[in-house]
């Protein structure tokens, strides 16, 4: 970033505007949203740092900025027109007003030394594994921990699949989709992530269920179940009366895991609870065929305009629900979602 900073020398500070917590910030040139923010120790969301996760999603409310790589790699035509950026990629041309939600990620960091306790098949290409950890790691239901393996530098980072325990806990469970030429899900699937040594830190993101009393609606692709798992198991825990759909977008029934789950869901929801199985390419009697993007329409009608959608799995079926949201009457606002994006999208 010193590059970009020698490049706009004589170029004034701006001041950047956080709406709704007014905080101030004074951005300097060649420096970006998140890049001032983290130095005053705001607790911005952000992942990626690059500009591909979309975690630091943000609303330009009056202003201009400068992108260092163009949003629409990452955000949705839809989040574009609505006027967001991603703070990590912009630099302010202008004083500044923008809105985001400065929430804490929940319980505090922690970063312990992990095994793997076990792992247990579900699909052909996903499985649940359980970490146990020195130390116990609390977390917010929908939020994701960072695996490093063999004191690598780079980490993967995977969701949470059960409800937390209130203290926080030493066994972690996580449904892992083997991604073929992958380098963790390879040893993974091949057996020798078994013997690995790990340090996994967390918790980190989001993505969890925002306070209201409409409906819910979740869609969920391959081992993007895992989150809404989390989610729904604590919300039904907690007695959330909001009539739900899940919808749940696979190729073909091979593909389908965590019925287990999702009936101990529905058996404990105090209110409507659907759950959607939708098939893209081996259509089964009495399952729901197409793109999970088909039915998001029914399932509206089921649940009416004021629901909260909560989206999570592959970038591209993210992007596409989004916009068939959007289409439908759902404001962005409304609309949370994890991608779970990989190194084969990097730039
Ligand atoms: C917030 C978040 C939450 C996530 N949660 C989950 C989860 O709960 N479950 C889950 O299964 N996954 C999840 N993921 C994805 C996960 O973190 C990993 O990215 C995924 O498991 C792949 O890791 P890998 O090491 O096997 O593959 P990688 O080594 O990252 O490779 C992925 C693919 O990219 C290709 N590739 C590698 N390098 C390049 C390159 N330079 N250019 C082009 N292609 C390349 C590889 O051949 C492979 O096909 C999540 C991701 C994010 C961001
Ligand atoms: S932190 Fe900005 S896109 Fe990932």
């Amino acid at each position: 970033m010193s590059f970009l900073k020698s490049l706009f020398g004589k170029t004034p500070a701006q001041t950047v505007t956080v709406q709704p917590s007014g905080l101030e910030l004074t951005v300097e040139p060649g420096e970006t949203i998140l890049e001032q923010a983290l130095i005053k120790n705001i607790p911005y969301p952000h992942e990626c740092t690059v500009g591909t996760c979309g975690s630091c999603r943000t609303k330009l409310l009056s202003g201009k900025v400068d992108a260092i790589t163009p949003f629409g790699y990452t955000l949705s035509k839809e989040e574009l027109e609505a006027g967001y950026i991603l703070a990590c990629q912009s630099l302010p041309k202008s004083e500044l007003t923008i809105e985001i939600d400065l929430q804490e990620e929940g319980d505090g960091l922690v970063a312990t030394p992990a095994r793997i306790a076990s792992t247990t098949k579900l699909t052909h290409d996903i499985m649940k594994v359980e970490w146990e950890t020195d130390l116990p790691m609390g977390y917010r239901a929908g939020q994701y921990v960072n695996i490093r393996w063999n004191a690598e530098q780079i980490h993967r980072s995977y969701s949470f699949a059960k409800a937390p325990e209130k203290s926080g806990q030493t066994l972690l469970a996580t449904f892992i989709r083997h991604v073929p030429g992958g380098a963790f899900t390879d040893l993974l699937f091949s057996g020798e992530a078994k013997s690995l040594d790990y340090e996994l830190d967390g918790p980190h993101g989001q993505f969890w269920l925002r306070p209201g009393k409409g409906p819910i609606l979740c869609i969920a692709g391959g081992s993007g179940l895992a989150p809404i798992i989390s989610l729904l198991s604590d919300a039904a825990s907690k007695r959330a009366r909001r009539d739900t759909v899940l919808l749940f977008g696979a190729r073909a029934k091979r593909d389908l895991y965590g019925e287990a789950e999702i009936s101990a869901i529905k058996n404990a929801w105090t209110a409507g609870f659907d759950f959607w199985p939708v098939l893209s390419e081996t259509p089964e009697d009495n399952l729901r065929a197409g793109l999970v993007t088909e039915h998001i329409g029914p399932a509206l009608e089921r649940l009416g305009p004021d629901t909260q959608a909560y989206l999570c799995g592959p970038p591209p079926m993210i992007d596409a629900a989004m916009e068939e949201l959007v289409r439908q009457g759902i404001p962005l606002d409304a609309i949370f979602y994890d991608k779970f994006t990989d190194a084969s999208m990097a730039q």
